[in-house]
């Protein structure tokens, strides 16, 4: 089965053919960085008109490399929740549009979910990992969510919360503190990129949540001391501070992400560990993940980083798990900002 996969809940506008076994054929994302880069966030308006101007495009391109018409694709797949509700529409409307002139049958997909399964996905050359069998432990991280579920299944209702963020997502928290060092939007890749120079160990920061056993998060206070770090000292003008500062912060977060990842594995006895979501490109949490299942003898599945930061492969995989079954939405789906996880 070949599904047509569209995803506009955010700031990237993507389009992806993928077969039901997670074989990529294409996948196309059309990021809105720049534009939202100046006001240091994604401005919604801003982001629904851009997914209007650029949907048509890029679902062409995505069949242009797979080399497809649309009489090829068995199905569509379109993110309807959570994320932007205007950005969302545009996404769900234009799926409706062609699902209703070619007959075809229609899923609507959680984004969500599309993270957990993306490490099933398949890109050209890759062959390694295989993908994980059901159920595992797996941490989703991304600008909107931090949580961690256990997922006996590829649909929305076998994915259970274990635990999640009480306040900031994680990838918020990077953004954030970036844009209090004056680094630029999105903060993530960035601080990444210096924390990676840098002494983790220059200010030494207490992970939060870190010494409760609950599978919940908080990464609020972990901000306001940065915040107040700064407003004391100033953003660091030498290099090795700013790299200091950024290490330590990267340090305490993907510590505390990684150290649960595993504890949730280890209380649900669960023996594999995915990640998921667009922080799960940030090289220090991947390592810790991957030495911390090591040491605990758990099975790690990371997936490449094209398929942790928002695509629509991820989309079309977790619909075509539903159209496999005989599942299809009907003309009245619509696009909330909930999840329904
Ligand atoms: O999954 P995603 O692309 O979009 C959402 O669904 O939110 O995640 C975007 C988030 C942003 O907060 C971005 O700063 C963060 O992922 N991110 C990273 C890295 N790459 C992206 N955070 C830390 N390290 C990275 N290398
Ligand atoms: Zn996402």
């Amino acid at each position: 089965m070949l599904v047509l996969g569209i995803e506009s809940s955010c700031d990237e506008t993507g389009a992806a053919i993928v077969q039901d076994d997670g074989t990529v054929l294409s996948d196309v994302v059309q990021s809105q960085v720049d534009l939202h880069a100046r006001y240091g966030g994604v401005v919604p308006e801003l982001a629904s008109r851009d997914h209007a101007r650029n949907i048509d495009p890029v679902v062409r391109e995505a069949l242009a490399r797979a080399n497809l018409g649309l009489d090829a694709i068995d199905g569509i797949a379109v993110t309807n929740r959570p994320g932007l509700v205007g950005a969302l529409l545009v996404g769900v409307q234009f799926a409706k549009g062609i699902a209703w002139a070619r007959g075809l049958p229609l899923v609507g997909v959680d984004h969500l979910v599309g993270h957990l399964l993306a490490v099933f996905l398949r890109r050209r050359g890759e062959t390694e990992p295989p993908p994980p069998e059901f159920p595992f432990v797996a941490l989703l991280v991304s600008g909107g969510h931090t949580a961690i579920y256990h997922v006996e299944g590829p649909t929305a209702a076998q994915c259970h919360e274990l635990g999640a963020t009480r306040d900031d997502a994680a990838g918020e928290a990077f953004d954030k503190v970036a844009k209090l060092l004056g680094l630029g939007y999105p903060g993530g890749p960035i601080i990444d990129r210096l924390a990676a120079r840098g002494d983790p160990t220059k200010f030494p920061q207490k992970a939060p949540m870190a010494s409760v056993r609950s599978l919940e998060f908080s990464f609020s206070g972990i901000k306001s001391r940065m915040a107040r770090h700064v407003s004391e000292h100033g953003v660091p003008r030498d290099e090795a501070e700013l790299e200091g500062l950024c290490a330590s912060f990267q340090r305490a977060v993907t510590d505390v992400l990684a150290n649960k990842l595993v504890q949730a594995a280890q209380m649900t006895n669960v023996s594999r560990v995915v990640l998921g979501g667009g922080v799960a490109a940030n090289r220090e949490l991947r390592e810790r993940v991957r030495s911390l299942a090591r040491a605990r003898g758990l099975e790690c599945f990371v997936p490449p980083l094209a398929s942790c930061t928002d695509n629509a492969a991820m989309i079309a995989y977790a619909g075509a798990a539903r159209l496999c079954r005989g599942e299809k939405d009907g003309w009245d789906l619509t696009a909330t900002s909930q999840t329904s996880l």
